[in-house]
């Protein structure tokens, strides 16, 4: 839950406001922003990871007034796509403090991020660094360049959201000498100038020693260019993927101790080969908007199902589901829920919560225990669907996609609006 959500007499209160009343106003199925608990994880991070830069990734989740609130507490943004970058650009973020991601990025995408000025692209394959080398050798530019490395390194995680062991489509490999070349060519490249590597392991990840063999691994790259090209790169990025408490279950991540965790590693490997230590940069998505915000749903049946041996496990199914969080069913993902609009003392089931999706994997809350009175009409809040919720969200059978609604100090204000039938049918040319 985001900080200021508790609850009143069985209501749940956010950002000063009742959740009730939100719904009174706003309907359901909703986003609910908690924006001081945003802006309080943005400035943890900020503070923690003091001598970084730390850019928010915006994948987890971005709209203009969140972007501009990443840049109003200080934090640098991480954009993956030109939707994104349009998003910060038109936020006002400042174009030197955005870093622009991904693995497949046009000739005319990476041309209007190095128009716009963006601070640093990432490059991914040697397609781009030439394609780059020809936009900034055209546009006159001198365009910050990071490099995007694979260390080898398997995180702890779901398989889809691994992303540094070698079997998979990110960055140059280490290992295959892949990324020395690469560093050599952006080196030797008129227009581009050599920031840094780049390594990103992996997402949700609690155990901190998978960042610390990636930045050995790729210290040591570091140290080799020093060696063999006399060239110091300035910079060092160690990626996103710091884990929350999506259940009671996990313990989630202290900015302020792994920013001392990851600099002292840092520090040792330096000094074990002798260099400096690159300006460091991380860059967290779901750790600063996973907690931040919650969806609000409605019940619409409730159905007691009898399983094998005899137990009972009811379906409660609401008004949306995987078409706003595809994570349960994608990554078997753990939320939990909780009656958000009345109190209860009925003695707890054992309860499913589903969305209204046609297919049987549409789960939201795969297992949780709601009061046995629960009743069509009755509000359920789900924690922790800020990050790669809306961002992923879909319009399977055509649904409309929620809106985000932040709450501050009693008053709320609608950051995305509810998508309406018109929005659908604005692509459908007709018969
Ligand atoms: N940096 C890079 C290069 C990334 O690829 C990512 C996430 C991040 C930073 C931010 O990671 P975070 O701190 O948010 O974990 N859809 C999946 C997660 C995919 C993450 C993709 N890259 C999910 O819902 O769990």
């Amino acid at each position: 839950w985001s900080a200021t959500a508790h609850k009143r007499d069985g209501d749940l209160v956010v950002g000063g406001v009742a959740v009730a009343d939100l719904v009174a106003e706003h309907n359901t199925p909703a986003y609910v922003l908690d924006e001081d608990d945003f802006r309080a994880r943005a400035r943890a991070f900020r503070d923690g990871f003091a001598d970084y830069d730390v850019y928010y990734a915006g994948k987890a989740f971005l709209c203009t007034a969140v972007a501009a609130w990443v840049a109003e507490e200080g934090l640098h943004l991480d954009v993956c796509s030109d939707g994104e970058l349009t998003v910060a650009l038109r936020a006002g973020v400042e174009p030197a403090r955005i870093g622009y991601h991904g693995n497949n990025k046009t000739y005319p995408e990476l041309r209007r991020a190095v128009v716009a000025g963006v601070g640093r692209i990432v490059v991914d394959s040697f397609a781009e660094v030439e394609r780059l080398a020809q936009i900034a050798a055209e546009l006159g530019a001198a365009q910050g360049v990071m490099i995007r490395v694979t260390a080898g390194v398997e995180a702890h995680t779901h398989e889809y959201i691994a992303t540094a062991h070698e079997d998979q489509k990110f960055g140059f490999s280490i290992t295959s000498g892949d990324a020395f070349e690469a560093v050599r060519r952006v080196h030797d490249a008129p227009g581009l100038e050599l920031r840094g590597l780049h390594s990103h392991i992996g997402s949700q990840i609690f155990d901190s020693s998978g960042f610390e063999i990636a930045a050995k691994r790729v210290l040591r790259l570091h140290a080799r260019v020093g060696a063999e090209l006399g060239v110091v790169m300035p910079e060092m990025d160690l990626g996103g993927g710091f884990g929350i408490a999506y259940t009671t279950q996990d313990d989630p991540t202290d900015p302020a101790r792994l920013a001392r965790e990851m600099t002292e590693i840092v520090r040792q490997e330096c000094r074990g080969l002798g260099i400096e230590a690159p300006r460091l940069s991380i860059e967290p998505g779901r750790a600063i908007v996973g907690p931040s915000m919650c969806t609000v749903y409605t019940v619409g049946t409730v159905k007691p199902v009898t399983l094998d041996g005899g137990a009972v496990r009811t379906y409660v199914s609401v008004d949306g589901g995987m078409s706003d969080n595809i994570r349960t069913a994608l990554y078997d993902a753990d939320y939990s829920c909780t009656l958000a609009g009345r109190a209860s003392t009925a003695p707890p089931v054992l309860a499913r919560v589903v969305g209204k999706h046609c297919e049987a994997g549409d789960i939201v809350v795969r297992d949780e225990f709601l009061p046995g009175d629960v009743v069509p009409g009755d509000l359920l809040a789900v924690p922790g669907t800020g990050a790669y919720c809306r961002s992923m969200a879909s319009n399977y059978n055509h649904a409309l996609r929620l809106p985000v609604i932040a709450v501050r100090d009693g008053a709320a204000r609608i950051l995305l609006r509810r998508e309406t039938v018109d929005d659908l049918l604005a692509t459908d040319v007709g018969a």
